[in-house]
């Protein structure tokens, strides 16, 4: 049996465009570049530096102002690091979106980044919304649902922009194997298995200083869930954003495995898809060795698709006696401003 033709994704140009449509229908031409305010990532963060990367990756997109720590001093050090003025180096969130706000439109900022731990995502993320600002905010969204819910609220009044950040629904492959199940080159999805071990918090390094392992582990900052949800949810996320499919049913065993925290850091979870397919989640941050090991495999009527964020450039397609290897090639047009590296692709073409 052979896998059912397909074609290579190809990015919409528009989504890399400037051009945004707004929900009223008004279309934004930009002829500049948009400017973000970052709160958290400073200095004492592990994700804000991330972001600024990858908002640099297709040069549109400038840092103009932050309050970039809860620490004053470590906030005004980052801000000097990055260049930012001094009088848009905030202190606090509240400063920021005040100040901004009060800026003439041509120097204020167009959009919020919030990457503070997750107890302090929806307080600024809606003061933002409140100041006209539109927002990206770290997964997960908020601390409670109610809170998502006052921010869903909040973005259809104002019609502004809320993004959650799934990093891994970026990757080229992961929109390759999207397109390949949307098309129907599987068939009928019947099968997912998704994995996210992680190691680094094999020991209870939360204790010896870690501080990204502190508010992780404590329900306070992180919330109900501890490793189920830090990663946990880009599992979930991926397997529906692949499929096409939503969770309707879970049937989870989340466990502590190093004694003495609050929260789990290991978990097994039994899913139903709304299309009755069924499936596997393991989301573990004590699988000792292990770095980002995430790794999707989702099996339809005709074949199966693998894919691994620690080798994120290979696709892995299959069907009975057969397998495929897709790598990143020179159709993935990344951005406006440039290409990907012309990869094996384009030789298989
Ligand atoms: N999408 C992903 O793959 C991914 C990966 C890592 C982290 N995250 C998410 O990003 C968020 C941050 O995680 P992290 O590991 O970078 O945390 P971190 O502890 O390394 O950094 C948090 C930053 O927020 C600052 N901060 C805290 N409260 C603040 C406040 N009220 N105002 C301004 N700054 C404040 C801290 O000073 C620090 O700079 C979390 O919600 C986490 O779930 C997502």
């Amino acid at each position: 049996m052979r896998l059912r033709s397909f074609t290579v994704f190809e990015p919409p140009t528009e989504v890399y465009s400037t051009q945004h449509q707004y929900p009223n229908n008004r279309t934004s031409a930009m002829n500049r570049k948009l400017r973000m305010g970052m709160v958290g990532g400073g200095k004492d963060a592990f994700i804000g530096s991330i972001h600024r990367l990858a908002a640099n990756m297709d040069g549109l997109v400038e840092i103009v102002s932050g309050a970039l720590s809860i620490n004053p001093e470590i906030a005004k050090e980052s801000g000097k690091a990055l260049f930012l003025a001094e009088d848009r180096t905030y202190l606090t969130y509240e400063e920021m979106m005040e100040k901004e706000s009060r800026l003439p439109a041509d120097k204020r900022i167009d959009f919020v980044t919030i990457v503070t731990p997750n107890f302090a995502h929806f307080a600024p993320a809606m003061l933002a919304l409140e100041k006209g600002f539109h927002v990206v905010i770290e997964k997960p969204i908020t601390f409670t649902l109610d809170e998502a819910r006052q921010l869903k609220k909040k973005v259809d009044e104002t019609g502004l922009i809320l993004c959650l950040t799934h990093t891994y629904s970026g990757y080229p492959m992961v929109r390759q194997a999207r397109a390949m199940v949307r098309e129907g080159a599987l068939g009928k999805i019947r099968k997912i298995v998704v994995e996210y071990p992680q190691g680094w918090l094999s020991k209870l390094s939360e204790r010896e200083g870690n501080a990204q392992a502190a508010w992780r582990t404590d329900p306070k900052k992180s919330g109900k869930a501890g490793s189920m949800g830090d990663i946990g949810t880009h599992a979930a996320h991926l397997a529906e954003f692949i499929s096409g499919l939503k969770i309707t049913h879970l049937c989870a065993d989340l466990n502590i495995l190093v004694a003495g925290r609050a929260l789990d850091d290991d978990g097994n979870v039994l899913l139903k898809f709304d299309n009755g397919a069924a499936g596997v989640l393991i989301a573990s941050q004590v699988a000792a060795g292990e770095e980002n090991a995430l790794r999707i495999k989702i099996y339809g009527e005709n074949g199966g698709l693998e894919w691994a964020q620690m080798e994120p450039n290979t696709l892995i397609a299959k069907t009975c006696g057969y397998q495929w290897f897709f790598a990143l090639g020179s159709y993935f047009q990344r951005t406006h401003t440039g290409w990907t590296p012309r990869g094996l692709f384009g030789s298989l073409r």
